[in-house]
């Protein structure tokens, strides 16, 4: 049996996400700069695109580029804005015929103007699709997102128009760039390092965590599939024991 076929489908993740690490290392193993690793991430981002999509992922993010990452080179970011464009272009007309949507969270005011338009034109025609929704967190900070969701509230509180008593988790959700989607029941980091790097704090409280040596332009359909097949192999209690599952 394949690795795909392995796949329980009526127990799959509903919302898979993804820190994409290690563009810069591959590219060094090759002897090559790192933007041709960033160039190499597309191609990998592809092919996970068009494996979630086959066998039915409802909603897969990837940690695209994070508010930290604009402290890195100027040249690597003008490299990487440059290749955003090209591949939300290149790549509009292959979401269409997969079916899949297209959304994004993150702080986009900082992206420069024509990163910002290819996104969003891409939003707009992707937007009546119903297949995968892909979420990329481009300029994200899950610490930002939170602050943002505090000035929100402190506002409302401010004006009177809610109690702190009434604020309730559900409430806090619904102020963070995620609202809507599901949270994340598989986390995914490739490159090595186990760590969250500022990701979706509040969002993967009971995600199971799944890191591979892999860097991220080799990862390919099958290591989706095993990092799936891993979390179909984990019993998620959220804070119950075995037996009270069973029951
Ligand atoms: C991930 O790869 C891509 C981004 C953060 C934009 P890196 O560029 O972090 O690659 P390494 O971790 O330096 O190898
Ligand atoms: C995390 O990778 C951000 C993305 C994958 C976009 P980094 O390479 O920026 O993370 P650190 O700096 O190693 O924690
Ligand atoms: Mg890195």
């Amino acid at each position: 049996m394949t690795l795909e076929e392995q796949i329980d489908k009526d127990r799959l993740p509903q919302h898979v996400a993804v820190i994409m690490d290690g563009n810069g290392r591959w590219a060094k193993s090759q002897g090559k700069d790192r933007s041709y690793g960033h160039q190499e991430g597309v191609a990998a981002v592809r092919k996970v695109i068009n494996a979630a999509s086959v066998i039915g992922l409802k909603y897969l993010t990837m940690y695209t580029f994070s508010l930290e990452n604009w402290k890195r080179p100027e040249e690597e970011i003008e490299a990487l804005m440059t290749l955003l464009v090209t591949a939300i272009q290149g790549e509009t007309p292959d979401l269409m015929k997969k079916n899949v949507r297209l959304k994004a969270i993150g702080d986009l005011s900082r992206l420069p103007e024509s990163a910002y338009q290819a996104l969003m034109a891409c939003i707009h025609e992707t937007s009546a699709n119903t297949g995968t929704t892909l979420i990329l967190a481009l300029s994200y900070s899950s610490r930002w997102e939170i602050v943002e969701a505090i000035k929100t509230l402190a506002v409302e509180l401010t004006e009177k128009k809610l109690n702190p008593n009434d604020i309730t988790e559900a409430m806090v959700s619904d102020h963070l760039t995620t609202t809507g989607f599901p949270d994340p029941d598989l986390l995914i980091r490739t490159g090595g390092e186990k760590r969250i790097s500022n990701f979706l704090l509040w969002q993967l409280s009971y995600a199971e965590l799944y890191f591979t040596d892999t860097y991220w332009p080799d990862f390919r359909d099958e290591e989706l599939y095993k990092a799936i097949l891993y979390y179909q192999q984990r019993e998620r209690r959220f804070g119950k024991t075995s037996e009270q599952l069973i029951l």
